[in-house]
């Protein structure tokens, strides 16, 4: 798709620069009077990030600041536009209208849209559309990859561009690229309803990124799973390892620029336009809202609970005025017009049922705010009602309380992601009238003392996780990130490295090779017996093994008597269930201890007990290991149920003979005192080796990693923290190494 693109790569450092990719762009330009003027863009996204760069402490982190987004008016005019007094350069990218429109209008908010926002009902599948979708990221793509230049920081935004991360990862490996969503990620059971290719290559786009942030921990599950259900990659704490990187996904909940907020009644706009509310308004409970037209935002269902406030509460009548701000928004969009059409019908009703000659129940105005007059509405406002249906976050409920520092309550939406964060306000259901009304009424008779309470606890936690800090802890795990990166990738084997080890292995009189089973020399199975050795294997094995000079062996968690029959007729030594039992080349097997089995009978109900309570689990016994086995339960389900069976065991398993192992995605419980670094260490100290290598890829295998870290040579198959010399990516890497051994 993106074979146009040049190839590029990163080598020469440089200043440092942040260059912020979104398609909505901070300003846009309007025509007032045939000259061109320029407006500030509405919405979250921009609010947010604008809000941040404004802050002069912003200059000293980066040296320049570019902003890429999508332009919809000429060129020439852009042109025109005076950047020398921007905190940012703009970059405007020009999409042809053709594009841009099935691309915006289309699957971005036709799309993606209402089903990450759980409105699967206004969904439109176009084909034509994901195609625009994905010609308008490539465009995006393109532009950046003439910008980009060694050292900077890339962070994008928002579902518009899912794809860019990938196609910019494409041409430049090394690159730190963010990724940030500002909408809810729907759960898998949502997002599955994507055709399939569109939901593979949007989760490949965003796995681009080095570091993807969502407002809550949700969220993140939700993405978790659908990567791992979509491409079949696990995560280990939030971490994925993707290819040959690591790519971490967090919760970085937005705040707002809280001290502005905070101290905007100083303002003398703000001080004026207060003035005029309250001169119109006199003796008047204020209810406002304010929302960009949107049917997420749930204003028709928020009207339907005021009036059945007003109808249950009709001492309020005259005395109570709902001012309700309705910013346009995605006009061309017929779900967006409908709405308008919906809202200003019942508005309509509602003023004409209840209106009298002095006194309206709601003042509507469908017009953009400036800041000025949007914080003294907040200000003004006794009661905020913020309902909305589904919101990634709602930095409206945050404005309003940074904003609130006389009284004020916040009415706020259980689904709204601001909603884990605001505790302290009223939290209702958007969608029950009931709760709205009774939420209305304990609003409007709150006691000062305790509006005032529940707001500096919403204002500590607020101040503490402004703007700027969350734009700093972004940045600064995006960082951490590259960090991570860099510590596995000089871990990795190289194939300098790659060649020394040949090298050793060829010139060393003795060797000791150590292999793990399963997860080193074939990948993981559904069962454990399906994951037998083929005929390449064995014989790989048997050719290495027949070498007078090399002593093999196979040191796996598994039971003396697979082993047996899958190795019988290979060279190899054979050690059993972590070291319980050790057979070498044409010997007997030989115990460890005569180990006592009562233990078993005594846990076993326990482990049965999980496997009925979680489907497809499975126990396997081994003489000396019980092990409750949860690879084929659905993912969620078997960590939770294994958290749950090791807290079990750890009440159960106390007086130190046994020893509970949680490996992956089993938990094994054996006799303590006998693990693979021991077993190994018995095994190469029966010869006098110049070479030792171990491999292993799970937890039973570190204790060999530390137990020889001082006499072999240590790798680690598969991402995660070890404590291994060196690692590789898989089972082919090893398999591989092994046949230039045999060579
Ligand atoms: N806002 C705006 N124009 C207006 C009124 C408000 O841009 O005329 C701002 C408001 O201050 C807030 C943002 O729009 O910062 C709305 O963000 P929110 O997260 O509540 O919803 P979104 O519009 O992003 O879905
Ligand atoms: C939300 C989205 C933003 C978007 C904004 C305004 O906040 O998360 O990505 O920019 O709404 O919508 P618009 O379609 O006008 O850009």
């Amino acid at each position: 798709m993106n074979q146009d693109i040049p190839s590029k790569k990163v080598s020469e450092p440089s200043i440092s620069r942040l260059i912020l990719v979104s398609n909505r762009l901070p300003i846009q330009l309007a025509k007032k009077n045939g000259k061109v003027i320029v407006k500030q863009s509405d919405g979250g996204l921009v609010t947010a990030l604008k809000s941040y760069f404004d802050q002069e402490s912003v200059t000293d982190a980066f040296q320049e600041k570019i902003w890429v987004g999508a332009a919809d008016f000429s060129e020439k005019r852009w042109l025109m536009l005076d950047q020398h007094n921007c905190d940012f350069k703009i970059e405007p990218l020009f999409i042809e209208p053709k594009i841009y429109n099935k691309y915006y209008n289309g699957f971005c908010n036709a799309t993606i849209w209402p089903l990450f926002h759980y409105f699967p009902s206004y969904v439109i599948y176009d084909q034509d559309s994901f195609e625009k979708y994905e010609q308008a990221n490539q465009l995006f793509a393109e532009r950046l990859l003439k910008i980009i230049r060694p050292g900077d920081t890339i962070w994008i935004h928002d579902y518009q561009l899912f794809l860019v991360p990938g196609l910019v990862r494409e041409k430049i490996p090394d690159v730190s690229i963010g990724f940030f969503l500002h909408i809810p990620f729907p759960s898998f059971e949502i997002f599955r309803l994507l055709h399939r290719p569109w939901k593979e290559k949007i989760i490949r786009g965003l796995l681009g990124a080095d570091l993807i942030g969502f407002h809550t921990h949700e969220y993140v599950q939700h993405f978790l799973k659908s990567v791992r259900m979509v491409l079949g990659y696990d995560h280990q704490y939030r971490v994925i390892a993707f290819e040959n990187r690591l790519v971490k996904a967090d919760l970085f909940p937005i705040g707002v620029d809280f001290a502005r907020f905070n101290q905007a009644s100083e303002r003398k706009a703000v001080i004026e336009a207060k003035e005029s509310i309250t001169k119109n308004l006199p003796d008047k409970k204020i209810i406002f809202s304010v929302d960009r037209l949107d049917y997420t935002k749930g204003v028709t269902h928020r009207l339907v609970g005021y009036e059945l406030f007003l109808r249950l509460h009709p001492e309020w009548l005259e005395k109570v005025v709902f001012v309700l701000v309705v910013v346009p928004s995605r006009q061309i969009i017929s779900k967006y017009n409908e709405r308008r059409k919906l809202i200003e019908e019942e508005v309509g009703r509602l003023n004409g049922k209840y209106s009298t000659l002095s006194w309206q129940p709601i003042i509507y105005r469908y017009s953009q705010i400036d800041f000025d007059e949007l914080c003294a509405l907040y200000q003004c406002a006794d009661v905020a009602l913020i309902t909305p249906l589904r919101d990634g976050m709602n930095l409206v409920a945050k404005e309003y309380v940074a904003c609130s520092t006389q009284r004020g309550v916040l009415i706020l939406s259980e689904l709204a992601g601001a909603a884990n964060e605001l505790g302290e306000a009223l939290q209702v259901n958007p969608l029950d009238a009931q709760e709205v009304a009774a939420a209305l009424q304990q609003a409007l008779t709150m006691p000062l003392s305790e509006q005032l309470h529940r707001l500096a606890l919403m204002q500590k936690r607020l101040s503490t996780y402004d703007v700027a800090s969350w734009v700093h802890d972004f940045l600064h795990q995006l960082t951490e990130v590259k960090t991570q990166q860099a510590s596995e990738q000089r871990k990795y084997v190289t194939s300098s490295i790659r060649r020394e080890i040949i090298q050793n292995f060829r010139r060393a009189q003795s060797r000791n090779l150590l292999l793990d089973y399963d997860g080193t020399l074939v990948p993981f199975a559904r069962h454990p017996r399906e994951a037998m050795p083929d005929k390449n294997l064995l014989k790989l094995l048997a050719s290495l093994g027949s070498d007078s000079k090399t002593n093999l062996t196979i040191i796996s968690g598994r039971d003396a008597t697979i082993l047996e029959e899958w190795f019988q007729d290979v060279p190899v030594n054979l050690v059993a269930e972590h070291g319980a039992a050790i057979k070498r080349v044409q010997q007997e097997w030989t115990q460890e201890k005569d180990i006592d089995q009562s233990w078993k009978r005594v846990l076993r109900p326990t482990l049965e007990m999980f496997v009925k309570r979680s489907p497809r689990s499975f126990i396997e016994e081994k003489n000396h290991t019980l092990a409750w086995h949860y690879r084929n339960v659905e993912p969620e389900l078997g960590f939770t149920r294994s958290r749950e069976l090791l807290d079990s065991l750890f009440h159960l398993v106390r007086n130190g003979q046994l020893q509970v192992i949680d490996g992956n995605k089993v938990i094994e419980i054996r006799v303590a005192g006998i693990d693979k670094g021991v077993a190994a260490r018995k095994i190469i100290d029966e010869t006098n080796s110049d070479f030792v290598l171990v491999v292993g890829d799970d937890k039973t295998d570190e204790d060999m990693f530390r137990s020889l870290a001082d006499r072999a040579l240590t790798i680690k198959v598969g991402p995660g923290h070890s404590v291994a010399q060196y690692s590789v990516l898989n089972q082919q890497d090893i398999i591989r190494l092994l046949y230039d051994f045999a060579e």
